[in-house]
């Protein structure tokens, strides 16, 4: 099992805003890998380095490949920047391993155009849509401090109070703990 520690909504790093990766080192390198790990325990599809403490803008996804439950495609974002993106949105269901048991319906832009570079620091760019252009976008709100409840009508927002207020002091206490 994976060491690191996902945080959980009500954990005030989740809301920072995230620096630039400058150093394309061997620590970026032991740090995403372990990050794959943690979201593959965790049976996650992306991972946001704001959660698990690190305020820079990078993230890993790992995307189930259709007809092989057991393989994932592991992508390695650093310093993603959406270009462009479609004028149609799409409504899809979403899920956060810092939002334990909340799925909600969260409207994305269908396609985008993102830049990022690699784990060398090599620049790339990628036109994609449906759902891996909608895992990007949940992952990137996630190095501006913004969360899937933020992307939610407030109506739905505040049938979600309860639970939220629940994380919020299962957090504190937590934090009491450590
Ligand atoms: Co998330």
């Amino acid at each position: 099992m994976s060491k690191m520690k996902i945080r959980i909504y009500g954990d005030p790093v989740l809301r920072q805003v995230s620096e630039d990766v400058t150093e394309f080192d061997e620590e970026l390198q032991k740090v995403t890998t372990e990050m794959v790990a943690a979201m593959i325990d965790n049976e996650g599809v992306g991972l946001a380095a704001p959660q698990v403490g690190i305020l820079e803008r990078f993230l890993v996804i790992g995307l189930p490949v259709e007809g092989d439950e057991d393989k994932r495609r592991i992508f390695v974002i650093i310093n993603p920047e959406i270009l462009e993106h479609s004028e149609e949105s799409v409504i899809g269901e979403e899920g956060c391993l810092s939002l334990p048991d909340i799925t909600e319906d969260v409207s994305r832009y269908n396609s985008i155009k993102v830049r990022f570079q690699d784990i060398f620091g090599e620049f790339h760019e990628i036109a994609t849509e449906g759902y891996f252009a909608r895992v990007i976008q949940h992952e990137t709100d996630h190095l501006e401090g913004v969360l899937l409840v933020d992307r939610i009508s407030p109506l739905k927002r505040s049938l979600l109070r309860g639970k939220l207020k629940r994380l919020r002091e299962q957090q504190k206490e937590i934090n009491v703990k450590a």
